[in-house]
């Protein structure tokens, strides 16, 4: 197995990873209500160190309280957050795995604001409510702009001190960088709007600024979706296409960034991104944490609730996803992407089967995968395939049942067809919770004081 290109190491420009397997950006609200992280999350991360993950990918981690995307998620808006990151890099690091964070701020994509942001309308580029749920905002002004940019250059340098291995920009699926980046979303009329060079100058902006705060030899990667598909609602307009992305892609190459990591949609959830089923029976009993959220939020809620309505949600939802594979989803957008940088690009999108991957590596597709489901299903994924399975034995399903808990409980796997019993399920969910002596983690290093 040692000669296979899933286990050979993948280089970027000053960072490399000893294998094509990234854990995709996923977490659960196991964090504190002022943004620092707990052992929880700890152990949440290491299960996929262990698991034999070449790199992690973090959640999405606001650099400021009120671009929260979920309460309870860790930030890293504060200058003594670092020696948290730091007890959490240490402890990853043990398993020989980097630790890339993910900055990000929601915009006016935020589910559950908490009570920090409860009463705050959230910023973006537009005053348009968000299309799903019906989240309202406001346009930033330029001023705001300017603290923005400057924000995601404060927490890269967090990051840098915190000795994690590089930073992604989640310039994808319909946060704060999307509202900017997306013309079925942006309308602005000044320098940020208009042509695609003026959508994406937020984004460009934030590159510089991070550059000019750590400099050219920290990893920095941005997450871009390849096509918006904004069009869920039906009568939104479809914005970015593939080309679009292209361009931004290759800017955000010649502005410094080392790697794409490649999704897809304009919104999250969206149809095709985390591509699989959609669990009327899980969001019946978990999007009543959102209702306050958003001024659609309700009607969706009745939508899920009543089997009578539900039909017309799902002719909505699957609609788009017509005609497209599951594993793969976004693989052809990732190979146009690819031939037109130098950088490495990593897919994100149905990534389970070892032989496939091993196909889009040597075909030229991707460089690596981000991996989210199929590894919250089996945490030693990538064990497994060293050990010569193509497919684990119980794989991931893609019924979402994960994704559509997350709002309102612990992060895991909710597929009962993979548990003996629904409490082997429950049992397993536990797992990560700090008192619990059962992942026998190695004891993590003491954190430098701030
Ligand atoms: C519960 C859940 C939480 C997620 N959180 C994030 C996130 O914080 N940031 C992000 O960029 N993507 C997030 N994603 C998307 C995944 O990282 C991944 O790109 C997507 O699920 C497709 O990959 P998969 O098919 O391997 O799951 C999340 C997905 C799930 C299911
Ligand atoms: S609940 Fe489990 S089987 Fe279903 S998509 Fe999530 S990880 Fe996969």
């Amino acid at each position: 197995m040692n000669q296979d290109v899933i286990f050979t190491p993948l280089r970027f420009r000053n960072l490399t990873v000893k294998n094509r397997i990234f854990r995709s950006n996923i977490s659960g609200r196991f964090d504190n209500e002022d943004g620092s992280l707990t052992q929880t999350r700890i152990n949440w991360e290491c299960k996929f160190a262990a698991g034999g993950v070449g790199a992690i990918i973090s959640s999405y981690v606001p650099v400021l309280m009120e671009g929260r995307i979920i309460a309870d998620y860790a930030t890293i808006h504060r200058d003594d957050f670092i020696p948290l990151w730091e007890r959490l890099g240490a402890a990853v690091h043990r398993f020989d795995c980097k630790y890339i964070l993910q900055l990000s701020h929601s915009g006016r994509q935020m589910d559950f604001p908490g009570v920090h942001n409860s009463h705050r309308p959230a910023l973006s580029s537009t005053s348009r409510k968000e299309t799903l749920h019906g989240f309202l905002c406001r346009a930033a002004s330029k001023a705001e702009i300017d603290h923005l940019v400057q924000a995601f250059a404060a927490g890269a340098w967090r990051v840098r001190e915190a000795g994690l291995d590089g930073v992604e920009l989640h310039a994808a699926n319909g946060y704060l960088f999307t509202q900017f980046l997306s013309s079925g979303i942006n309308d602005r009329t000044d320098e940020y709007g208009g042509s695609l060079q003026n959508r994406a100058r937020f984004l460009i902006e934030v590159i510089r600024a991070i550059r000019a705060r750590v400099g050219r030899e920290f990893h920095l990667q941005v997450k871009l979706s390849a096509v918006d598909r904004n069009n869920v609602i039906p009568w939104e307009k479809k914005g970015n296409v593939l080309s679009d992305t292209i361009e931004i892609a290759k800017w955000c190459e010649s502005e410094g960034a080392d790697a794409i990591h490649v999704s897809t949609g304009s919104l999250f959830p969206h149809p095709l991104n985390p591509p699989g089923d959609f669990s009327f029976e899980t969001i019946a009993t978990t999007y009543d944490a959102m209702i306050a959220s958003g001024v659609d939020a309700f009607r969706n809620f009745l939508l899920f609730r009543y089997r009578l309505l539900r039909p017309i949600f799902r002719w909505v939802w699957f609609r788009m996803k017509k005609g497209l594979p599951i594993e793969g989803v976004s693989m052809e957008e990732a190979r146009a992407i690819k031939a037109n940088v130098t950088v490495p690009v990593l897919n994100t999108g149905g990534y389970q089967t070892a032989s496939f991957i091993r196909n889009g590596i040597t075909s030229g597709a991707f460089d690596g995968v981000a991996i989210a489901r199929s590894l919250v299903a089996n945490n030693d994924l990538v064990q497994q395939w060293a050990m010569g399975r193509d497919l684990p034995e119980r794989p991931c399903t893609y019924c979402n049942k994960c994704l559509l808990n997350a709002a309102k409980n612990p992060v895991g796997c909710y597929e009962l067809v993979r548990f003996p019993s629904r409490d082997a399920m429950i049992e397993e969910l536990m797992t990560i919770y700090a008192t619990r002596p059962t992942l026998n983690l190695p004891p993590v290093v003491a954190a430098k004081a701030a």
